[in-house]
């Protein structure tokens, strides 16, 4: 292949790998499973009210693996993988760690000072190369969810302040962020701001897709910066970013 087709290759329409992080309850889940055709690999409870296709509860790193794997070699036409969630997946990959230094917590891990969490990189990314197989090899799109949790976070003006970011340690938060293509913080339209609540109604959920002040997110889209917390909003902007092969149908295209 010349240098040029290459270039026009590189460019095709894949199955898009998205972060989606949030407080409890706001409608993660039920985002997830309203994409197209997902099977979800469940570390925590709390799917029984969905309507989704969860794998067995995964209770360590290896079943997490092991679910990657049927799915990469198993017949089935799922067309995204969701992970509920990576809260989760990370006291898993903890616990390996510590049972291999023979520690009890991650700060004492290969040699103490917090170096633990740094070792435990290569495993997030072995996670992360299984989800990519997937989607090369198995044409899926990836969902993967987290709690939220408050930040520090220094500005260049050398002031802080707290923002919303997944609950994950920096270092494996920064690693999955970057590897996906959006990440989308779920939250309520007005949650800031009681003042404004003026109704027991409950507000609208939305998703914020560019990183701001409050918050971390990002989008490869040209997405507006909030969109209602729904499927077909995300969808949207795929198929505005890739027209060529649209098809908006829930379960046609991966949302990719
Ligand atoms: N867009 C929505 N509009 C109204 N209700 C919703 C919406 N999304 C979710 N819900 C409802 O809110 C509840 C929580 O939703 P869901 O389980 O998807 O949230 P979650 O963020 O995954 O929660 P958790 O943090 O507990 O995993 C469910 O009862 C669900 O039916
Ligand atoms: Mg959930």
């Amino acid at each position: 292949m010349g240098l040029l087709e290459t270039i026009r290759a590189g460019r095709k329409r894949r199955p898009r790998r998205a972060l989606v992080y949030g407080v409890q309850g706001v409608g993660k889940s039920s985002f997830a499973a309203s994409s197209a055709r997902p099977v979800f690999i469940q570390t925590e409870d709390g799917l029984d009210t969905i309507a989704c296709d969860p794998l067995p509860l995964a209770k360590s790193t290896k079943d997490v693996l092991d679910a990657i794997a049927a799915l990469y070699g198993e017949e089935h036409d799922y067309r995204t993988v969701v992970v509920d969630t990576l809260d989760w997946l990370e006291r898993m990959i903890w616990d390996d760690v510590c049972a291999e230094f023979g520690v009890k917590y991650l700060e004492k891990a290969d040699g103490g000072y917090g170096k633990g969490y740094t070792y435990a990189l290569p495993r997030w990314r072995m996670f992360l190369d299984g989800l990519d197989a997937l989607r090369e090899h198995r044409g899926m799109a990836v969902i993967l969810l987290a709690h939220a949790r408050a930040e520090k976070f220094q500005t260049p003006e050398n002031t802080a302040h707290d923002r919303f970011a997944p609950r994950l340690h920096k270092l494996a938060s920064a690693l999955v962020q970057e590897w996906a293509d959006e990440v989308f913080f779920a939250t309520y339209s007005s949650i800031s701001d009681p003042a404004r609540v003026k109704t027991d109604a409950v507000p609208e959920r939305v998703m914020r897709t560019s990183e701001g002040p409050t918050h971390v997110a990002k989008n490869r889209l040209g997405m507006p910066a909030e969109l209602p917390l729904e499927w077909a909003a995300y969808d949207y902007y795929v198929q505005q970013a890739y027209p060529a092969t649209s098809s908006s149908s829930k379960g046609a295209e991966p949302n990719g």
